[in-house]
């Protein structure tokens, strides 16, 4: 047994290959915030510790599809962003691993208010608002209106020039399906996505997609967090930012450690370094301008001010419950999705 374990690190240093490649400790990351920023924690993280990491990157509503795939034989050890009401759903229903990290005295208290409603099977690393972006040249040039509110993208004159995720596959569109059954009221609010389906030209299945092709001129208007709205217009295209004027929802993007995770001590070093201070400002490096969830972590000044928004009491507790996330996707499902446009 242990000759075979000799061998290769042997052959890994004969050959010139690092010994670290055969030695070093690892790390499989699931990660469901954006790309770069994915790719950024994971470098991060190696360059930290030496720990090598693989990470993939899914939206979230996929990547707890995955994790839940996964239970009886788990192949990832943290889940690091994403929307948190798949996260709250994970530690319901058992797939996650309970964690107090040292670092928790240095969060703000809506992080810790997420890991105590969750029996602390996951935190929160970040905030953001959900809204929605628009291309001003392409509104400008089709003679449209500025939208303002959520109700202003029912209207008629919008047909086929509203982009957004599906609710299934990403976590920002299922906070916009919660966000409207919470502020319309369930009925109310199903209506609305109703209306708003006849105007969706694409639900693709990431949820920052839609301001990315709104950026580049591919749609209109995409409802997106509005940060990643913010990202599209630093970046120099032609996007205008909005808070809809009725108010709006919002994420604690979250991060678990996956129960049964086969490095699990690795797991817990990336947890409290993902909540440092150090790794959080990594953000300001590839432009995501979330609130970040360590009270000592840098904001952006470009980031949504989300004191000024109006935000509603997000129902975390019962829009990321099991019951709860399964019959509104499933009503979707059936109600929305199937209607003709
Ligand atoms: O692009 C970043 C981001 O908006 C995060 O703030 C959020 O948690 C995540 O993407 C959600 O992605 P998706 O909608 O693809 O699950």
């Amino acid at each position: 047994m242990k000759k075979h374990l000799i061998a290769p690190a042997f052959l890994a240093l004969a050959s010139g290959i690092g010994s670290t490649s055969v030695s070093a400790a690892n790390l499989t990351l699931y990660c469901s915030a954006q790309e770069e920023w994915c790719q950024l924690m994971a470098r991060g993280f190696e360059d930290a510790t030496g720990v090598d990491v693989a990470m993939t990157r899914k939206s979230s509503g996929e990547t707890f599809a995955q994790v839940k795939a996964e239970e009886a034989n788990p192949k990832g050890d943290v889940w690091w962003g994403g929307t948190g009401d798949p996260h709250l759903q994970a530690a319901e229903e058992d797939l996650t691993e309970p964690y107090v990290s040292p670092m928790r005295e240095q969060l703000h208290p809506w992080s810790i208010a997420q890991a105590e409603s969750a029996g602390d099977k996951t935190i929160g690393i970040y905030s953001g608002a959900l809204g929605y972006g628009y291309n001003t040249d392409l509104l400008a040039a089709e003679g449209l209106p500025e939208p303002a509110c959520w109700k202003d993208l029912l209207k008629p004159e919008f047909k086929g020039h509203v982009q957004m995720a599906n609710p299934n596959s990403s976590g920002t569109a299922y906070t916009t399906l919660a966000t409207m059954a919470q502020l319309f009221g369930e009925d109310e609010g199903f209506e609305y996505m109703k209306g708003l389906h006849a105007n969706i030209n694409q639900y693709t299945k990431s949820g920052s997609a839609p301001i990315k092709a709104a950026g580049l001129g591919e749609t209109t208007i995409g409802i997106v967090f509005m940060h990643d709205a913010v990202a599209q217009a630093v970046a120099g295209f032609p996007v205008k930012v909005v808070a809809p004027c009725e108010g709006t929802g919002y994420e604690i993007g979250s991060m678990s450690i996956i129960k049964g995770a086969r490095n699990i001590d690795e797991a817990k070093q990336f947890y409290d370094w993902a909540l440092s201070a150090e790794a959080q400002n990594l953000a300001l490096q590839v432009d995501a301008f979330q609130v970040p969830s360590n009270m000592s972590a840098e904001t952006s000044d470009k980031a949504p001010d989300l004191s000024s928004i109006k935000l509603i009491d997000y129902d975390f507790k019962t829009y990321g419950s099991s019951d709860t996330r399964k019959r509104l996707l499933e009503k979707w499902d059936n109600e929305v999705s199937v209607l003709p446009q």
